[in-house]
């Protein structure tokens, strides 16, 4: 492909992006990517290397006392010089760009160059193509740490020790707290001319006592007291020609360029930038990053070797962090855990978003998210934030942007946890918690301790808008953006603090956490090897990629029979069931699935040859015993036969719970019996990437989708295919594969589960539809179900 630099490459797959490194589907999708920031951001970097490549030289024989000036300065006989690099480490050679491609064949030309007694060589530059450089800095951070860590965890002699010798090596040491102390004093002063009465004030991992060696400062630049002061100089503003304002201080141009009242956080930090840039030393690489939810200036402090953001509109984030460190402070586990498992998860690549913006967990959510199951823990370890309100006194009453913030400002007012439990169980316990945590319909509220289902989360949302117009808002508190992961802020509750989860990044952090429980549940996680193998954290720390699963494995999407969400109607007719519950409720899955993947999604489906489907190996695990086979149509006037004539294993389920005589009709529905069926699935061909960006379409066809949960809607999910069908072009070799749907547990724990087995994948999209419809499928078969009632 010409259009864009031969950077496009088509492949038997799709096409591939050599700049890049991505590979996409379809030719919709390429137009996408090369729209896409990354793949601009990559182009005009690429353009201006080839642009400073055309117009520079490489000159050698140059002596390390011969300074950029000098240099500059012989050079500037060819044609305008713009920019000279020495190399920094041996200063024998450099790079001098010209401003004309002239004066590059002006230098080369001359035969001989002689400068200050010195011989200098000078050739064109090299050509080279440019690659994208993956960042491996963070990776191999971790990587050493936890070389460097591995024996002396070995040797010790608990989990709970080790989690322990963890925080002693990672914290931040007392050299870099001071370190970090200092540069918020100079920074203090700086800003201070700038903007009188402001306040720079830390937050983050810095202070909240989680930080570790080498973590980003981040600040919070309090310009309230500024405003105050600018107004006041305004309303006594002095006669032309004096600056000063009547208590002494200079009002500085900058904010009599700027009001600070109405301007935007954006242009505040452009001016927080041009301070940086000017007027502290040893700061690089200043630059604002307006698109962020919350708009940053990011620098690096080049002698302290420090990273650091600075906001203008964060007062939350200082008064979450002095939460974190009140429970820090109360509870003495709370560290370890939170040390260990941020570890357990850049380990695995959950969580850490190494530029900030990406789909995996943020350190503050993850934190929050040890924090719940904490309070959640049996007796709790933590007390819920509702709680701790009601021990905080009258002067602790704090309410920011019309959020109570309230909480009380010294350990000692909170009574300590009854719950004993060591360290190691309660990293164990963290694992299993969510290993089995129903995401997906589930709202995490911290400032309450417990969760609420999605919709019992919008109906109070609904009701809290309907108090709010009644009494003056204190702020536009929003619903929050809902998604695959709900985790409130405890304090700012229209905020999800896992908002930018995707499905896979979800499933992926779920899938770490049964892995981890199941280990946890192994004598190597408890008990030190004699032999001085790994034991305890050390398998918990090994990297994702190392047990990564294998692509053979089935992948299969589970179905739980949900009793309490089914309609009333339904719920009676499986009643009135009897034992063949399972299998009505099993037809009426399969009906639905059929539904979600056919008319919701646009799948095209080929029944199995007979067309039947149901057979259960659980229920059924005796291939000689008669079965029972079920009809996906969901016509209620099919044949059926008496549930004694269910077939079952060697147990008997009783029906769901309740009163069996509360069947309207009653008497029983009958199960067909149609003897021995083939072994049951639905062959189906996908021709659109429609789980690609469902999310953005759903929101723009719905004005407040953001408060309606995907999978929810029937008539709304079609149409987001529909749209997508019609905007996208068709994958290159449409995607085939096979869904075997069968019924599993007892019943307790009954469910259908589906076998997705790829027969045609040639684009490699499976693994991505599939990840898609973990989540999509049960939610829309369990909304398809509730509304047959
Ligand atoms: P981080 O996620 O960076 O956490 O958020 P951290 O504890 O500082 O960890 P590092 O820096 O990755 O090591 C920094 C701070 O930003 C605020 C919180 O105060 C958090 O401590 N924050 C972050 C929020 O208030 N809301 C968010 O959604 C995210």
């Amino acid at each position: 492909m010409e259009a864009d630099g031969n950077t496009i490459a088509e492949t038997p797959a799709g096409f591939r992006c050599t700049l890049c490194s991505v590979s996409v589907p379809n030719r919709s999708s390429l137009d996408q990517h090369i729209k896409g920031r990354k793949h601009q951001t990559l182009s005009s970097v690429r353009d201006t290397r080839k642009t400073q490549e055309e117009h520079s030289v490489f000159v050698s024989g140059i002596k390390p006392e011969v300074s950029p000036a000098d240099i500059s300065e012989y050079f500037q006989q060819f044609g305008q010089v713009c920019d000279v690099i020495v190399d920094k480490n041996k200063g024998v050679y450099a790079i001098v760009q010209f401003g004309e491609t002239d004066g590059v064949k002006a230098a080369l030309s001359c035969v001989e160059h002689r400068m200050k007694g010195l011989k200098l060589s000078i050739k064109p530059r090299e050509k080279k193509d440019f690659k994208l450089i993956p960042k491996k800095k963070d990776v191999q951070d971790v990587q050493q740490v936890l070389e460097h860590l591995k024996p002396q965890l070995c040797e010790l002699m608990s989990v709970d020790e080790q989690m322990r010798y963890v925080v002693e090596h990672c914290e931040l040491g007392e050299h870099e707290k001071k370190a970090r102390g200092l540069l918020v004093q100079l920074l203090q002063e700086v800003f201070v001319e700038f903007f009188p009465d402001s306040q720079i004030l830390p937050f983050g991992s810095s202070v909240n006592s989680f930080g570790i060696q080498s973590c980003d400062l981040d600040l919070f630049l309090d310009l309230e007291k500024t405003k105050v002061f600018q107004a006041h100089a305004k309303s006594t503003a002095v006669p032309a020609g004096e600056d000063m304002s009547d208590d002494g201080r200079s009002e500085d141009s900058i904010l009599s360029d700027i009001d600070l009242t109405a301007a935007s956080p954006a242009e505040i930090l452009d001016l927080v930038a041009t301070i940086l840039r000017r007027c502290v030393p040893s700061v690089h690489k200043v630059h604002v990053v307006a698109g962020a939810r919350l708009p940053v200036v990011k620098f690096h402090h080049s002698e302290l070797n420090l990273r650091g953001d600075i906001t203008v509109n964060n007062r939350l984030a200082v008064r979450n962090t002095h939460f974190l460190q009140l429970c820090s402070w109360v509870e003495g586990r709370l560290r370890p855990l939170v040390y260990t498992i941020r570890h357990w998860a850049k380990q695995k690549q959950l969580a850490g978003n190494p530029t900030g913006a990406g789909t995996l967990l943020n350190n503050y959510a993850l934190t929050l998210l040890i924090v719940f199951f904490l309070q959640n823990c049996d007796p709790p370890v933590l007390f819920t934030v509702a709680q701790l309100k009601d021990m905080a006194c009258e002067e602790e009453e704090c309410v920011i942007e019309g959020w109570d913030c309230t909480f009380p400002s010294q350990p000692i007012a909170v009574p300590p946890s009854r719950n004993t439990q060591d360290l190691c169980m309660l990293l164990a316990g963290f694992f299993s918690f969510y290993a089995k945590f129903d995401f997906a319909s589930s709202v995490i509220s911290v400032r309450e301790g417990r969760t609420l289902t999605i919709a019992d989360f919008l109906g109070q949302n609904k009701e809290e808008e309907v108090m709010q117009e009644a009494r003056p808002p204190m702020s536009p508190h929003r619903s929050p953006r809902l998604g695959p992961l709900n985790l409130l802020d405890p304090f700012e509750l229209s905020h999800n603090v896992a908002g930018n989860l995707n499905v896979r990044s979800v499933l992926g952090f779920q899938r770490e956490c049964q892995e981890a429980e199941k280990y946890c549940r192994s004598l190597q996680y408890k008990r030190k090897s004699a032999k001085g193998r790994s034991w305890g954290l050390l398998c918990l720390f090994t990297p994702s990629g190392a047990t990564a699963r294998t692509q053979t494995e089935p992948l299969t999407i589970s179905i739980p029979f949900k009793e309490d969400s089914l309609p009333a109607s339904l719920h009676n007719q499986l009643h009135a069931m009897g034992d063949g519950f399972q299998l009505l409720w099993f037809q009426k899955v399969c009906s639905a699935v059929e539904r979600v993947l056919q008319r919701v999604l646009g799948c095209r489906l080929t029944p199995s040859t007979d067309g039947v489907f149901g057979k259960s190996s659980a229920v059924d695990p005796d291939e000689d015993a008669e079965t029972v086979a079920l009809d996906t149509s969901g016509n209620d006037s099919r044949e059926m036969a008496e549930p004694q004539n269910h077939a079952v294993g060697t147990k008997r389920p009783p029906p769901p719970s309740g009163d069996a005589s509360a069947s309207p009709q009653g008497k029983r529905p009958r199960v067909a019996k149609r003897g021995k069926p083939k072994n049951p699935h639905w062959a189906c061909v996908q021709k659109h990437t429609v789980w690609a960006g469902r999310r953005k379409v759903r929101r723009e066809l719905i004005k407040d989708a953001d408060s309606r949960p995907e999978g929810s809607c029937v008539e709304l999910e079609s149409q987001v295919t529909a749209h997508i069908v019609e905007k996208e072009t068709e994958i290159k070799e449409p995607l085939e594969f096979k869904v075997e749907p069968k019924m599993v547990g007892g019943t307790e724990s009954s469910m259908a589960e589906l076998k997705l087995v790829p027969t045609n994948d040639k684009t490699g999209v499976f693994q991505d539809f599939f990840h898609f419809l973990q989540v999509f499928l049960p939610k829309m078969v369990e909304t398809l179900l509730a509304d047959e009632g």
